[in-house]
């Protein structure tokens, strides 16, 4: 998998910060996939929004973004959905690969984020436990907008803008990265909706409020001891396993 390597400025100073970050970039370059989730998110928003109690976060108030707690798209069943599962995990094992990191049994939970015109994602982190293990996201839809992520320092209380790193968004494009890493997004100004695929991939069962699995949510992602299931079952549960290998 390309890398893409956020480094630290040579330290002049023993007690400068040094840090390098690495994104694992890669293109899901099939339209017909990526028309097909658009239209299942669309279709399937307003159910979610109606079922789910938002809790704010990340600057979004309302959404699915804010009902990510309480769904998994790696349990969606359709087609381009189960596209979008074994891409991501295939990018994914092949981001553990380039950085010569073993496969270790991770468990998965995915949401869609839908933006609507002037909606931005504020800095925000997915996990900075002593557990963070690895995040994503897929942008199915988008106009002129980018992501924008941070080094694991604050200057101000702030992320500083002058080390900022964007990545400019376009559709099929999947960036794996560190969940301790600060991001944001720039302004949507469209008229479309942006569309995004977002998870995290934990190394334990459960989430950080603590809840066993997100209430059974959790998607076996990889178990190196066994097999796999990344679109099916509940957390622990593989009922169409197959084996993996890293190149699969
Ligand atoms: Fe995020």
């Amino acid at each position: 998998m390309p890398l893409k390597r956020l480094k630290s400025p040579p330290a002049q100073s023993p007690f400068a910060p040094i840090w390098e970050i690495p994104l694992g970039i890669e293109k899901l370059s099939d339209a017909e996939t990526l028309a097909g989730i658009r239209k299942i998110v669309l279709a399937r928003e307003p159910e979610l929004k109606q079922e789910i109690k938002a809790k704010p976060i990340a600057g979004i108030d309302d959404g699915l973004t804010s009902r990510w707690h309480s769904f998994n798209t790696f349990t969606w069943n359709e087609p381009p959905m189960r596209q979008f599962q074994e891409f991501v995990r295939k990018s994914y094992l092949g981001y553990l690969s380039a950085l010569n990191i073993s496969r270790r049994k991770c468990y998965v939970q995915g949401w869609a984020n839908v933006v609507r015109g002037g909606g931005k994602f504020a800095p925000h982190c997915h996990d900075q436990s002593p557990y963070a293990f690895v995040s994503g996201n897929l942008t199915v839809a988008c106009e002129d907008t980018q992501t924008i992520y941070y080094p694991p320092y604050l200057y101000r209380g702030a992320p500083s803008p002058k080390m900022q790193v964007p990545i400019q968004n376009e559709p099929g494009l999947l960036t794996l990265f560190p969940s301790t890493i600060m991001h944001e997004t720039s302004p949507h100004n469209g008229d479309s909706e942006r569309i995004t695929l977002a998870f995290d991939i934990f190394l334990q069962d459960f989430d950080l409020g603590g809840r066993p699995g997100a209430d059974g949510m959790h998607i076996v992602m990889d178990d190196p001891a066994g097999f796999t299931g990344t679109h099916v079952g509940r957390a622990g549960t593989v009922t169409s396993g197959t084996p993996l290998s890293l190149n699969d």
